[in-house]
């Protein structure tokens, strides 16, 4: 069976195609992005830009991944689509393309929740999770941690009081002056830095909570940034003085905002004897988060799973793996399936533990 996976949950338009066969792992056969450059100006994400921007991006993306794994429409054997979390209009044009579709086609579709296609992400790349796994979502819109005791049995424990890990970093870089998304550039730069120069204040919550804040520390780089160490910024931006503090300024904020998730993966891998661990997202993309979640890995005894950059950045492969185990099992939705915004109300995640 092979599975056409739609993701337009945010502001990356994202087709796919992973062949399910019984008795073999599924196959990632494709996988294009369009990233939308339109939200670049304006230093995040633009709901209805992203809308209109999936509208006239998705079809030519859906046939660009058909291409790419050597098929037409009629090869589709059935249809995959975020439906939750996510920005309700973005979501609303991939959901209303996929029914079409499927309508069109005569082939069935099943609504995926995105924060679970991330979980289950290593699986395109032949891991085998082991459960209890501990799992960490970290991206633009979300920093969860998840204890996932079997595929489709997830529990949040641990999540952002404010601002999420992602945005943090796209926070750091606009200060910065280095550009949305910032991430990669804030990691980039953090390589040629001393984080003991320019020290941030570490994230601190009460007692053993798993919960991260990041809106203090995005409080302290301002105020670094724009208070007399930041002088050189303003003064002489294109000097080699200003271009060393930046670095130091990135790798002491990619310690102060990397640390203490980990910190909190490793509690929860203990606290629920996790068997694996793994990441999603885009900042899982971040090269001190996947080191120290391998060293953590080996530390606690078990695999660590991080998928490579394209698979953990929004992507539809993951839509197409995770919808194609419920075809498999002859699931289907029905046209009337709509859009969930929220995480708590997507129906994903059962009681706190
Ligand atoms: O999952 P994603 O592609 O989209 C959503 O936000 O849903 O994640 C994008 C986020 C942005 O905040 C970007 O700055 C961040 O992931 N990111 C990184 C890195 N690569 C992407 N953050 C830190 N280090 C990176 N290498
Ligand atoms: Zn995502």
């Amino acid at each position: 069976m092979r599975v056409l996976g739609i993701e337009t949950s945010c502001d990356d338009t994202a087709a796919a195609v992973v062949e399910h066969l019984p008795g073999v792992p599924p196959r990632l056969l494709s996988n294009v992005v369009a990233a939308q450059a339109v939200h670049g100006e304006f230093g995040g994400v633009v709901p209805e830009l992203a809308s209109r921007a999936h509208l006239e991006l998705l079809p030519g993306t859906v046939e660009k991944a058909l291409a790419a794994a050597g098929m037409t429409f009629g090869d589709v054997d059935g249809i995959a689509v975020t439906r939750a979390p996510g920005l309700v209009g973005a979501l609303l044009v991939g959901l209303s393309y996929a029914k079409a579709l499927a309508l069109a086609l005569d082939r069935p579709f099943v609504g995926v929740n995105h924060i679970e296609a991330h979980l289950l992400a290593p699986l395109l790349e032949g891991a085998e999770l082991a459960y209890p796994a501990v799992g960490a979502v970290v991206s633009g819109g979300h920093s969860e941690l998840f204890v996932v005791s079997a595929p489709g049995a997830y529990t949040i424990v641990g999540t952002t009081l404010d601002d999420a890990i992602g945005e943090a970093f796209d926070k750091a870089a606009k200060l910065l002056g280095l550009g949305f998304p910032g991430g990669p550039a804030v990691d980039r730069l953090a390589r040629e830095g001393d984080a003991k120069r320019q020290p941030l204040p570490r994230i601190r919550t009460d007692g053993d909570s798993l919960d991260l804040s990041y809106s203090g520390l995005k409080a302290a780089v301002r105020r670094l940034v724009e208070g007399p160490a930041g002088r050189v910024l303003r003064e002489a931006p294109d000097s080699p003085e200003a271009h060393a503090f930046r670095a130091d300024v990135c790798a002491s904020f990619q310690v102060a905002a990397v640390d203490p998730l980990l910190a909190r993966i490793e509690s929860a891998a203990r606290r629920h004897g996790a068997r694996s661990l793994v990441v999603g997202g885009g900042v899982a993309c971040n090269s001190r988060l996947r080191d120290g979640l391998e060293s953590l890995g080996v530390r606690l005894g078990v695999p660590a799973f991080r998928p490579s950059p394209a698979l953990c950045a929004d992507n539809a492969a993951m839509v197409a793996l995770v919808g194609g185990f419920r075809l498999a099992r002859g699931e289907r939705d029905g046209f009337d399936l709509e859009p969930v915004p929220g995480l708590e109300e997507s129906g994903l995640v059962s009681a706190p533990a």
